[in-house]
């Protein structure tokens, strides 16, 4: 493990495992029925992305929280083996690392999280003399990071102030309420990186490049995913489309925060949108020919 030396990319955030049953028959109450396959591999928005990010050539450092437990030590194994700098990660006695057990049959899938120590970070995690180290902060999964909420948006002033570019994605809402404090964090985000569901729910806009225009009164630059679509990239200089590359998809699982890792290999390097955008599509079409967020850079 790196714990000295210049880094590229801080993503503080989400970690957590997977586990993931394939090929499970619809379940029905007072009955057992049997998975086809089953993958534990590591999850959370955050992490996959950092994890990815490290495969694709990144210098990058984690902040986020695990507990003392099997699935924590497990999480912490994964994103030491890909090479990421595990300097911010604190381990909670006591406490349980999150998981969620995803379904599928086909290629439809049902979830259910229990979030454990992802709901424990909280802004004052990631300390001045980490971000000093580093060109951008990352954090993946805002809603669902209750105790992120509040200290957010002094953080990402913080490293804006301190010379890094700020990136956020927002992930699905469980509350459903689609603000937790968002608006005021995304006056200090360079990149926001919400998927086109997210987009619409944030800004009550159908039409997705309209929702691009009003999300970016706030933040600098947004890129909405899009699926097999692609994804559509707004900014002050002007706003294109990307198109998905395309690939036999078997799980997708992470195609956004591995999306965000491919984006933001290039942009922490200083690269035009497009190219930035064209790694995005890349890495997201990669993501999915796999079962799990992170198998396929596994093979990198
Ligand atoms: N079936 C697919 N084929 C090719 N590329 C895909 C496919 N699904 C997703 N991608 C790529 O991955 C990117 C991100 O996927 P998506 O739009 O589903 O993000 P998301 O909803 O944030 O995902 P996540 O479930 O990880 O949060 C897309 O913009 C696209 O480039
Ligand atoms: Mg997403």
């Amino acid at each position: 493990m790196r714990t000295d030396g210049k880094l590229e990319v801080i993503v503080a955030g989400d970690v957590n495992a997977d586990l993931i049953l394939a090929g499970v028959p619809w379940l029905e109450p007072g009955k057992e029925k049997l998975a086809r396959d089953m993958t534990l591999i590591l999850g959370g928005s955050s992490s996959i992305t950092a994890f990815n990010l490290a495969r694709l050539g990144a210098r990058v450092g984690f902040v986020g929280v695990i507990g003392d437990d099997f699935l924590g030590r497990f999480c912490e194994e994964r994103l030491r083996w890909a090479g990421v700098d595990l300097g911010g990660l604190r381990r909670l006695k006591g406490r349980k690392t999150g998981l969620t057990v995803w379904m599928a049959r086909g290629a439809r899938r049902a979830g259910v999280t229990y979030p454990g120590t992802v709901q424990m970070l909280r802004a004052a995690d990631v300390p001045v003399a980490y971000l000093r180290r580093a060109r951008h902060l990352h954090v993946g999964a805002y809603f669902l990071q209750v105790q992120l909420h509040r200290g957010a948006p002094a953080l990402f002033e913080r490293a804006q102030r301190l010379g890094l570019t700020t990136s956020l994605d927002c992930n699905w809402d469980p509350s459903e309420k689609w603000d937790s404090g968002i608006r005021k964090l995304l006056r200090f985000t360079d990149v926001f990186f919400p998927n086109e569901d997210e987009a619409r729910h944030l800004t009550a806009q159908r039409d997705v490049r309209r929702a691009a225009e009003e999300l970016g009164r706030l933040a600098r630059i947004v890129v909405i995913k899009r699926g097999p679509k692609g994804a559509f990239v707004w900014s002050p200089e002007g706003s294109f489309e990307v198109p998905a590359v395309r690939v036999r998809a078997v799980d997708s699982t992470g195609a956004g925060d591995s999306f965000n890792a491919g984006f933001l290999s290039r942009f922490v390097r200083g690269a035009p949108l497009g190219e930035c955008a064209r790694a995005g599509v890349e890495a997201g079409a990669r993501a999915v020919t796999r079962i799990g967020g992170t198998a396929a850079f596994e093979e990198l």
